[in-house]
């Protein structure tokens, strides 16, 4: 674990009986050359002392707003900025609510609140606390705010139970810590182009042809490269999503639109990522007027075909690009995802199959295999904020 050295951390301590590990993980950010600085809750501090903590961190514990008796105020505005990232180990059920709803009654929530870092959760409770909706519900709301979380594994917890909520050990936490880091900047100086979500093919100025995509795996991946130092710019087809923070966002509606932007950006592109589920056709017309049910005597509706963006890119391809696309399959899938590698010029694609349960279309989570000329990566179901960092890990390989 090298790329922790020098890093500022926070270390989040909420009140479970998985504190204790904490301790460990302390160590070892502190071992690994990281600087810490533990922000305990109330909770927390009836789990693990704080003398423990401060004597390994080398730094006082913080814990609430004000020391009592001198009455000097904590700034979890200066701590939120000094953080390279934060990570909070153990999250508990009361934790994660309170940052995904914002109730800053704590120094730990109103440090987050704060943080301009990268944030890390570990999540620990009980099995049914963490089957619960309400805690299902918080952590797709943090996961959307940008959180990472650490999922938590199956075994034996606190009660004796044996199910899903005992917090990852601290070694795998200082390793997502460290892989996180090392994968900073990797894309400096590069262009990234990205497509993502459907297109739609207007019928008449209500209805449209479309399809199912979310767009959430080319928002993540934008996100990702974002994040790896890269320019990034991407060309969106309707979603539902905000806008990823710090990418150039071009919303289109069509095919053809989603082919206009992308051919206006390409000759400085370095990496394009084809994640858009274009549709394969459009209506040959679109009406100026909505179509009547009664009448029009549309029975049929005339298709002409849409331009395959990802095999236009593809031809003008020139040497120290790279072109990456997207196979969704539901049959031959290996095959097929090949054959389009080798029939839109494609250095690498990235296959997924309906058949997987969990991937695809509309899911926060998907199961990969990236296929390129020489080699073949299987991934396996992981969250699409996971996926795109590996996607990218595969693609800054090959660069
Ligand atoms: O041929 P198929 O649609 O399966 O190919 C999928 C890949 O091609 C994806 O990367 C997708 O973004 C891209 N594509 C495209 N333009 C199209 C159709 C697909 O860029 N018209």
């Amino acid at each position: 674990m090298t790329n922790l050295k020098g890093k500022h951390i926070i270390l989040g301590i909420s009140g479970g009986i998985a504190a204790y590990k904490s301790v460990v993980l302390l160590r070892l950010l502190v071992k690994a050359g990281a600087e810490v600085q533990v922000v305990i809750t109330p909770h927390g501090k009836e789990f693990i002392t704080p003398v423990t903590l401060s004597s390994l961190s080398g730094k006082p514990v913080i814990s609430e707003f004000f020391t009592a008796n001198t009455g000097e105020w904590h700034s979890h505005v200066d701590l939120g900025l000094w953080a390279d990232a934060m990570v909070i180990a153990p999250a508990t059920a009361s934790t994660l609510a309170k940052m995904a709803t914002g109730v800053a009654d704590n120094m730990l929530i109103t440090t987050y609140l704060s943080a301009k870092a990268p944030v890390f959760v570990a999540p620990a409770m009980d099995l049914d606390m963490m089957a619960h909706p309400t805690t299902s519900r918080n952590l797709a709301t943090l996961k959307a705010d940008g959180v990472h979380v650490i999922e938590p594994e199956v075994g034996e917890l606190a009660s004796h139970l044996v199910g899903r909520g005992r917090m990852e050990e601290p070694e795998k936490i200082a390793q997502a810590l460290d892989a996180f880091f090392a994968a900073e900047q990797t894309l400096k100086g590069k262009k990234v182009l990205l497509t993502a979500g459907p297109t739609y093919e207007r019928l008449d100025p209500v209805r449209f042809i479309g399809n199912f995509s979310s767009g959430k795996m080319g928002y993540a991946l934008a996100e990702e490269a974002g994040r790896r130092g890269a320019d990034v710019t991407l060309v969106a087809g309707p979603t539902a999503l905000a806008d990823p923070i710090g990418v150039k966002t071009i919303h289109v509606e069509s095919a053809r639109q989603m082919l206009e932007a992308c051919l206006k950006d390409f000759s400085r592109t370095d990496i394009a990522i084809m994640a858009a589920a274009v549709a394969d056709y459009a209506p040959k017309q679109c009406l100026d007027h909505k179509i009547k049910r009664e009448h029009d005597g549309i029975e049929n509706i005339e298709l002409v075909k849409n331009p395959d963006i990802a095999a236009s890119l593809g031809q003008l391809k020139t040497a120290g690009q790279m072109l990456v696309g997207f196979a969704l399959e539901t049959d031959n899938a290996e095959a097929n995802a090949r054959e389009k590698l080798l029939r839109k010029n494609l250095d690498m694609i990235v296959l997924n199959t309906l058949a997987d349960a969990g991937a695809g279309f509309g899911t926060d989570t998907n199961k990969v295999t990236v296929i390129s000329q020489d080699e073949k990566i299987a991934f396996g179901l992981k969250d699409k904020h996971a996926v795109a960092a590996d996607i990218l890990d595969c693609i800054c390989k090959n660069l």
